[in-house]
């Protein structure tokens, strides 16, 4: 793992504040020709920091994990194409690329395979912690306080120095976090009992088994399934991964930055859209707001925001969901779902969108998330288990993102801010205030 001092160096950028003489600054260039100007020095030579809020302009680190092209719509998970890995390879196969860096033989999957599969069990007095949550709480609040509580059981992965558990500790929190997902699934549905895999099954065929009452999963289901997985495996320093990595350079064990990240994906902004994209969609269909026409005149007047649409980097059509529409249709068709009265109306929004200037000028085009949550709907996930499954298909890039951050050994995170408070005063007695 080069460290930014080993990056390719080529640009000079010169920076001269005031009147002070003028200071060189490194630009680091990227395998995409990206040019970062390394300002790790600022501060001590100008006193002067960068402000970005949001970050939208500043790299946190260097990374070898995934590339996004934003202006040209493209995604490449340690530079294979998201088309290609989408077509040719299984979720697992796509995990072990994101956290080792390349793609595994026959012989070094099935044995990553097996190792997240003798790893699914969890221990039932781990999945008490629902017993403690109503069926009806949020399945994320689940979610975080059972990874979280998988350390009480795995007191191994606090160990500061990680490198001799990881390979175990990152199948154990593959292989867990699809039980977890079952569990609560069942727990929201008010089935009784926890789940107990089947290592002769697949792991998304048996995650689903785990969660439908009736434990029948279609091949055409377990595949749709899989994709989507595949596709959310990781996306760049997002706000989840960057929260996962900002928690792991404390030295905090991979799961509480995990947990922390399945936090983060919560927010309605990021991993949260795709329910609310349904949530949005049912309120159009029945009547409590209004026809998808109206609606998009709405979010144009800014009274709305449309769900799933738009997109903090891609400034084209994100790749995934290019890839997502495909699959919605062949799965709600394999369905005989096509007249789902929901999808009709995503699909006229899509429509009225795609055509109007309001959308195209700002670059707001489908994500993700918009056809995701089609999908899932059609395989009658519950909407406020989306996110979750969200998190499970994300799991291996926050291993990676996390490990990546262990194996740079940075320092801990850290960013300055610029102070506007009150300059300093003195207290004086509440009597006299
Ligand atoms: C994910 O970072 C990642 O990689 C995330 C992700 C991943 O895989 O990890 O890809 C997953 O989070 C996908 C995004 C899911 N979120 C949504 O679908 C929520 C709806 N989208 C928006 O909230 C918004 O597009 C964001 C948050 C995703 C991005 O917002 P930005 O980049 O901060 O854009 P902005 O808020 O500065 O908006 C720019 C303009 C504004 O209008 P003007 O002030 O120029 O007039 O676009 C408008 C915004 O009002 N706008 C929208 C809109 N998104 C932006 N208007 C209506 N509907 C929207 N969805």
């Amino acid at each position: 793992m080069p460290a930014a001092s080993d990056v390719a160096t080529s640009a000079k950028a010169t920076l001269t504040i005031n009147d002070q003489s003028p200071v060189a600054l490194e630009g680091l260039v990227g395998t995409e020709n990206e040019l970062g100007l390394d300002v790790t020095a600022l501060r001590a030579k100008t006193k002067a920091i960068t402000l970005d809020p949001g970050y939208r302009n500043t790299g946190s680190c260097t990374s070898d994990i995934t590339f996004i092209n934003p202006e040209a719509g493209t995604l490449r998970y340690r530079g294979y194409p998201i088309e290609e890995l989408a077509e040719h390879c299984s979720f697992l196969e796509t995990a072990y690329l994101l956290i080792y860096g390349e793609l595994p033989d026959q012989k070094t999957l099935d044995t990553f395979v097996s190792l997240v599969s003798d790893n699914t069990a969890v221990n039932d007095g781990l999945l008490k912690i629902l017993d403690g949550f109503p069926p009806d709480a949020s399945p994320m609040a689940m979610l975080s306080a059972c990874i979280n509580g998988l350390c009480g059981y795995h007191p191994e992965v606090l160990q500061v120095e990680y490198e001799e558990h990881f390979d175990v500790t990152a199948a154990k929190l593959l292989g867990k976090v699809s039980t977890l997902a079952a569990a609560i699934y069942r727990h929201r549905n008010h089935e009784p009992g926890h789940p107990t895999p089947r290592p002769d099954l697949d792991y998304t065929t048996d995650l689903l088994r785990m969660s439908f009452a009736d434990g029948h999963v279609d091949k055409g289901t377990a595949k749709a399934m899989d994709l989507i997985f595949l596709l959310h495996a990781d996306h760049e320093q997002n706000c989840s991964a960057s929260t996962c990595r900002m928690v792991g350079s404390s030295h905090a064990n991979l799961f509480a930055s995990c947990a922390a990240a399945v936090c983060a994906l919560w927010g309605p902004l990021h991993g949260g859209a795709n329910a609310e994209i349904m949530n949005q969609l049912q309120r159009i269909h029945d009547g409590q707001s209004i026809d998808p026409d109206s609606f998009i005149a709405g979010v144009k007047e800014k009274k709305y925001r449309l769900f799933g649409f738009g997109h903090p980097v891609y400034k084209n059509y994100d790749p995934r969901a290019r890839i997502l529409k495909a699959q919605a249709d062949a799965v709600l068709t394999g369905m005989d779902r096509q007249d789902d009265p929901l999808l009709k109306i995503a699909k006229r929004l899509e429509e009225v969108a795609l055509a109007d200037d309001y959308f195209v000028s700002r670059n707001l085009y489908p994500n993700v998330d918009f056809y995701s949550g089609l999908i899932m709907r059609a395989m009658n996930v519950p909407t406020d288990m989306f996110t979750v499954l969200f998190a499970v298909g994300r799991m291996p890039g926050w291993i990676a993102q996390w490990k990546e951050t262990r194996d740079q050994a940075g320092k801990i995170y850290r960013p300055r801010q610029i102070y506007t408070g009150p300059a300093e005063r003195h207290v004086v007695p509440a009597g006299e205030r």
